[in-house]
């Protein structure tokens, strides 16, 4: 295996290569194969990119041919048919089935785009400095959404102060503290010091905090505590978005229509770039031009995203992952039973099995690489990387996720062993 370009070259900020460490080539469904010959399971698809698969051959039919028609490849956010056609099927597959009446900004190519947009559009709307999030969550790396971000070493490579949020215990982490009570409690105290915010965000699961899966009375307290207080309710839907939980929002299972909502990752159908931020038509108070850019819709993504929104609705993605949730959930139960330490959490296509109670620094890392090793890609997450993360192609059915279990099952086993 030559890696020596990217070693002499690429900078020491290259990070999933180090857990993953193959140069790969090709890649199809939920495989992807090395140059080393080697064939991978992928249960982590970009991280969230990808979960429609790898070359979806709707998707990357409808690419390839409007790259062989010549079709507009850029063209900052001028009108294009790509875009029209996209924003019709979203429009009519997407918002109106689910009585969702959003406007929709193409805020850059990345997640951190469309929420930095997210951000500036509601200070910008209440005239107000912060933004109130929970801990363990995370919302992108450029020093806006940093400021949210709450892990300490991604903020530390800030180099500068990250200022105007304000972060609230996640319900998880105290279970005494009532989260919910607690805000409405500061933010009717004329004595709290907490400064009114603009707008509380949140991802319905936090992922890279661990899989942590808010709970349906939670949302719902949520929604009504930002009108109690006049907030904004900005879902980051960037991970778990997309039938990840298996609707293709994950705030549906709340029944609650947030105020704003950040997409990106799996909406580019491909894996193209791709961000949008939706809000309500009363919110569209940006100037022309207010927010600009460059890459304000990549349109090849746009086709994908047309024919990817097209595979969610006609082969039923998000039943698909309601139905096989279960499978994961027992599976998982089943092969954490064996060290009475590991819990596991998850919901739809998204699952973790927490390793935090095994008291060696780097176990869930030891997992990933036996993981690796054994031919199945999967992540870490939350506090000191102690959760070992699933996410599956939602195209994966009963005897793929099986399979990438069996290979967990043995990987685990043999690093319990090692113990
Ligand atoms: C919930 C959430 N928000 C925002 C982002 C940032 O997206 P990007 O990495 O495309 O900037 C991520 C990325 O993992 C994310 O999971």
């Amino acid at each position: 295996m030559n890696t020596t370009v990217f070693e002499q070259y690429e900078s020491e900020v290259r990070s999933y290569c180090r857990k993953f460490p193959e140069v790969f080539v090709s890649s199809k469904g939920a495989y992807i194969l090395g140059e080393s010959g080697k064939e991978y399971l992928d249960f982590f698809c970009g991280a969230g990119a990808l979960n429609y698969g790898h070359n979806h051959p709707y998707v990357k039919q409808k690419a390839v041919e409007y790259l062989m028609n010549d079709g507009i490849i850029h063209a900052l956010d001028m009108y294009t048919v790509a875009k029209r056609e996209f924003l019709e099927t979203f429009e009519e597959k997407i918002l109106k089935p689910r009585g969702l009446n959003y406007k929709v900004q193409f805020p850059g190519p990345t997640g951190t785009n469309a929420v930095e947009a997210a951000l500036k559009l509601a200070r910008k709307v209440k005239g107000r400095r912060t933004v109130m999030g929970l801990m363990g969550c995370f919302h992108g790396m450029t020093l806006g959404t940093l400021a949210l971000t709450t892990e300490r070493d991604a903020r530390a490579g800030a180099g500068v102060s990250l200022n105007d949020v304000v972060h609230v215990p996640a319900p998880y982490m105290f279970p005494e503290l009532d989260t919910i009570d607690y805000v409405d409690q500061i933010l009717s105290d004329d004595h709290s010091g907490v400064d009114h915010p603009a707008a509380f965000i949140l991802e319905t699961v936090q992922a890279e905090g661990g899989i942590e899966v808010f709970s349906v009375d939670f949302l719902k307290r949520l929604r009504a505590l930002c009108d109690k207080h006049d907030m904004l309710l900005i879902v980051d839907d960037i991970q778990v978005g997309c039938g990840r939980t298996g609707t293709f929002f994950s705030f549906e299972r709340a029944g609650i229509q947030p105020d704003i909502v950040t997409l990106s990752k799996s909406i580019g159908g491909l894996g193209l770039p791709m961000a949008l931020t939706l809000f309500r038509p009363e919110l569209d108070i940006w100037s022309p031009g207010e927010h600009n850019g460059t890459f304000r819709g990549n349109q090849i993504a746009f086709v994908a995203a047309k024919a990817a929104v097209e595979v969610m609705t006609n082969e039923k993605l998000d039943a698909n992952v309601r139905e096989n949730e279960a499978v994961l959930r027992d599976g998982l139960q089943a092969i954490a039973s064996v060290d009475e330490r590991l819990t596991v959490r998850g919901i739809g296509y998204m699952w973790g099995i927490d390793c935090s109670k095994i008291p060696v620094d780097g176990f869930a890392r030891r997992v990933i690489c036996k993981c690796f090793e054994n031919g199945l890609i999967v992540e870490l997450a939350g506090r000191k990387d102690c959760v070992v993360k699933l996410m599956p192609p939602l195209i994966a059915d009963k005897a793929t996720l099986e399979k990438g279990m069996a290979i967990l099952e043995t990987s685990l086993k043999a690093c319990l062993a090692e113990l």
